[in-house]
Parts: C-alpha cells; sequence; structure tokens
C-alpha cells in the first residue's frame, strides 16, 4: 500500500461548539503515544481556555491525522507565554511534514496575538520531536532531569518570538519548570 500523501489534507482551527464530534479522536490520536492516557479534563482544560491555539489536520473524510494544542497566558517572569501542550501525527502519516504545518500554524496564531515566547518539553529521547522544533527555531533551555511519570527525562524547549525576551523570559527560570501534565482523574486546574 502507497504511503497517504499529505497534500490532500485540510489544516482547521479546533471548533468548541463540536467538542462532541473531535475530542473523542483527539484523545485516541494523542494517547497511542502516551504510557498513561491524560483524563478527559486535561484536554477541556486546553480545549475549553485555547481551543483557537488547536489546529487539527483532517484527511478527505474529515478523519482526524494530526492535532496540535496549546495555550497562551501571562508569566511569572513577565514574559507572554505561549506553551506547545500536545501533538500528535498517525503513524502512517509522518514524515511528511505534518507536525511541522501545525506547529507554524500555532506559532503564527501566538505571533498574531502578541505572544513573547513559546516553551515546551520534549523527551530527550524524541529525535523526530527535537529536530521538528529545532529546525523551527527552538532552543534547548533546560534539561529537566526524571521529568515524566516514566521516568524520563525532558528538554525544555523555547522559541522568542520578540527580541529582548531571553533576557526576563525562559532562559532566565532555570530552576523553575512548569509542573508536567499529571494525566488522572483528579486533575484540577
Ligand atoms: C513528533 C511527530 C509529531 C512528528 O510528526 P511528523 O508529521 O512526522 O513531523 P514532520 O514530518 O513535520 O517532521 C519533522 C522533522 O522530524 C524528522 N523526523 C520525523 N520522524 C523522524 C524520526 N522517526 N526520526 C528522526 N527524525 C524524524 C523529519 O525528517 C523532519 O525533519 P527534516 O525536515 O529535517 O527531515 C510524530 O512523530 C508523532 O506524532 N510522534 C508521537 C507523539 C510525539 O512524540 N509528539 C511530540 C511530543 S512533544
Amino acid at each position: 500500500m502507497s504511503a497517504p500523501n499529505a497534500d490532500q489534507l485540510r489544516y482547521v482551527q479546533y471548533d468548541g461548539r463540536e467538542e462532541e464530534r473531535w475530542l473523542p479522536a483527539i484523545r485516541q490520536l494523542i494517547s497511542k503515544d502516551l504510557s498513561e492516557p491524560y483524563s478527559i479534563y486535561v484536554y477541556r482544560y486546553f480545549l475549553y481556555q485555547w481551543g483557537d491555539l488547536c489546529y487539527m489536520a483532517l484527511d478527505n473524510e474529515s478523519k482526524l491525522i494530526g492535532v496540535i494544542i496549546c495555550k497562551l497566558e501571562p508569566h511569572r517572569s513577565g514574559t507572554f507565554r505561549g506553551y506547545i501542550a500536545m501533538l500528535a501525527v498517525q503513524e502512517a502519516w509522518r514524515g511528511q511534514g505534518i507536525a511541522s504545518k501545525l506547529v507554524k500554524l500555532a506559532i503564527d496564531a501566538m505571533t498574531a496575538r502578541e505572544a513573547d515566547e513559546i516553551v515546551l518539553e520534549t523527551e530527550t529521547s524524541n529525535t523526530a520531536s527535537l529536530r521538528l522544533y529545532e529546525r523551527l527555531g527552538f532552543l534547548r533551555s533546560k534539561r529537566l532531569h526524571r521529568y515524566y511519570l516514566n521516568g524520563n527525562t525532558a528538554f525544555r524547549l523555547v522559541l522568542f518570538l520578540k527580541e529582548g525576551t531571553a533576557l526576563k523570559g525562559s532562559m532566565m527560570d532555570y530552576d523553575q519548570p512548569m509542573p508536567p501534565i499529571v494525566p488522572t482523574d483528579e486533575q484540577a486546574f
């Protein structure tokens, strides 16, 4: 069977009015690559407040192929900080630039909303993710030892969108990492 062709995909912004249609597919796609699935409240925390920073790649039957979920809020360091919380592409569709396109859409949306910087964490062993973000200009700002529940270590990556942000933002708060998203039903945001 030939690899599916990413040229046919549509990229659309998540619409909270259609939660019932999209949320199950989003959860399914993201949980495939996690050792434990996130609670539905974790998804709702992001999508209720920042649904406009969530983008989906859909095939010609409107099946979900890829998704990115983000947030954007003031940070104690004084920056207006974007955060990429989740990113996944269906395995059969990987390596065709779909995640890169989703990340670019999120960067553009956060830039339009005057974000100073965008941060995220990714496992030190996740070559695909590191390569993707570093090619888009993200820098490694910190190594977070045993950051994940499975004991794996993460890199904090940061993309500066405005000049001077490095002096007050992520590069300065080395010792105060954002807490990981804990995938339990008791999670209260
Ligand atoms: C990470 C992920 C989202 C990348 O999706 P994708 O659509 O394949 O990414 P792209 O096609 O845009 O590729 C981005 C870069 O990663 C590289 N890449 C993709 N898969 C790779 C792999 N298995 N090993 C090394 N590099 C890889 C690509 O070659 C490309 O770099 P290049 O343009 O310099 O060649 C996808 O692998 C995935 O869903 N993984 C599971 C979930 C995950 O790890 N999410 C990220 C957590 S922060």
